[in-house]
């Protein structure tokens, strides 16, 4: 199958890794193509240069490599209508409409449709003024949860004690043309996230992973778009997919149909575990980055087929998913001063060393080529390393292993990714 996936993240590089294995296996032959990709994808599907929020520019490149499938990784194309372009050219789509997108491109849109679907999740006013902003706090109190209501890349929310902080995040997102706010209740409970591949009618969930969205060991410091991730979750509750998926993403896909904006692609549905229950803490209208690199390197089910199944609107009828019964462990390597500054520009080494390990692979985000052709840092988030293993420990070791191999100056890396679940310290209150 042609396939072309847009995007330059470690997320799509993920997606082409897993298709090109599908190749290499002999069980498909697929014609990759990327765009705008990264050197990393380079090596696996042949380079495009298209402006991914350009919906137009994206059908055409689509009609002219023959695409018989097109994958929009990244949420701004989505929410920008990008999919709508390439299926309104007759092409099959992975990736929700424009409209559909807005589960994630819209905070207090996504907490109108989950009051419509009885779905559980945090208590939230919407706020279109600093008196309202404050007002909101003191009615929830402490820990302070404040929402930029459209994308903002991770960070656009702040959970703070300091009720000044609060309120100055708060301004500083009404400052926006027509700014507003979600100012919510504090979700105690470990987070999760649940895939959940959609097609308008049917879901077919992924297995949950957990992700690491503070820049620190112990989740100290900024948020970020994530430094690791792991899958399986040991700790969670037998039942928990089952339970989201009828509580939480079945009436939420009804809900969208009923208003005649179906959700295809991938509804990311990001939980608490709190000690009232489970409650959605945010959606998403793609696969997350980094739990999609730990979560299909665990996938044996062709992932082209769950994507095309979910294109065409077939995913009833798809075999149920097989997964491989190893654990999977993430680490991302990122560039000095990331997420305040991101330094680029710097030579990276030790990539095939740290693939030469067993279980390992190495995917790249924000990597470029120095005129000299040379393999050179691009942005915050560089690398993912990706381990599987035995169980979490040996996954885990064999992931830093990896890591260690890498050389880029200043880089620093979380190094306790699925540590508190290797050791069973996880739990839901
Ligand atoms: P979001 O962009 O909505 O995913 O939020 C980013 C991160 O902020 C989440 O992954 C949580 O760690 C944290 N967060 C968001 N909402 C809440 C909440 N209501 N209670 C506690 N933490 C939250
Ligand atoms: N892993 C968080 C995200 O993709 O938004």
């Amino acid at each position: 199958m042609k396939i072309l996936v847009i995007g330059t993240g470690a997320r799509e590089h993920a997606i082409i890794h897993s298709l090109h294995r599908e190749t290499a296996s002999g069980a498909a032959a697929h014609e990759l193509h990327a765009a705008p990709g990264n050197p990393g994808i380079a090596g696996l599907a042949t380079w495009h240069t298209v402006d991914p929020l350009d919906g137009t520019a994206v059908a055409a490149l689509a009609e002219e490599v023959g695409a018989e499938l097109v994958v929009v990784g990244p949420e701004a194309p989505l929410v920008a209508g990008v999919a709508d372009s390439v299926r309104a050219a007759g092409v099959p789509v992975f990736g929700p409409s424009g409209e559909a997108a807005r589960l994630e491109g819209s905070k207090s849109f996504a907490k109108e449709v989950m009051a419509a679907a009885g779905v559980p999740t945090a208590m939230a006013h919407v706020c279109t003024d600093a008196t309202e902003v404050a007002a909101a706090l003191d009615a929830f109190g402490p820990p302070y949860v404040v929402k930029d209501d459209g994308l903002a890349a991770g960070k656009g929310v702040v959970v703070t004690d300091d009720r000044e902080a609060a309120l100055a995040h708060g301004e500083a997102c009404l400052s926006h043309e027509n700014g507003r706010v979600v100012v919510e209740e504090y979700l105690d409970g470990p987070e999760v996230s649940l895939f959940c591949v959609c097609d308008g009618v049917t879901v077919v969930p992924l297995v949950p992973a957990q992700d690491f969205k503070r820049v620190g060991n112990d989740d100290e410091g900024p948020n970020t778009g994530g430094m690791g991730a792991y899958t399986p979750l040991g700790w969670a509750p037998a039942g928990l997919v089952d339970e989201v998926v009828s509580r939480v993403a079945q009436p939420t896909i009804d809900e969208m149909a009923r208003r005649g904006t179906p959700f295809s692609g991938v509804l990311y549905v990001g939980l608490a575990l709190t000690s009232r229950g489970t409650r959605v803490v945010e959606f998403n209208a793609r696969f997350g980055d980094p739990e999609t690199q730990s979560v299909l390197a665990r996938l044996m089910t062709p992932l082209s087929e769950v994507m095309l199944a979910a294109a065409r609107g077939r995913l009833a009828e798809l075999e149920p998913l097989r997964w491989r019964p190893e654990a999977s462990v993430t680490v991302v390597v990122a560039s000095e001063g990331y997420p305040e500054l991101a330094r680029s520009g710097d030579p990276i080494t030790g990539i095939e060393d740290a693939e030469s390990l067993p279980g390992v692979h190495v995917l790249h985000a924000g990597t470029g080529l120095s005129t000299a052709d040379e393999l050179v840092s691009a942005g915050g988030r560089v690398l993912s390393v990706v381990a599987l293993g035995t169980d979490l420990a040996d996954a885990r070791r064999r992931a830093y292993e990896g890591v260690a191999k890498i050389g880029l100056k200043g880089s620093h890396h979380r190094t306790d990714i699925a540590l508190r679940a290797e050791r069973g310290e996880v739990t839901v209150p």
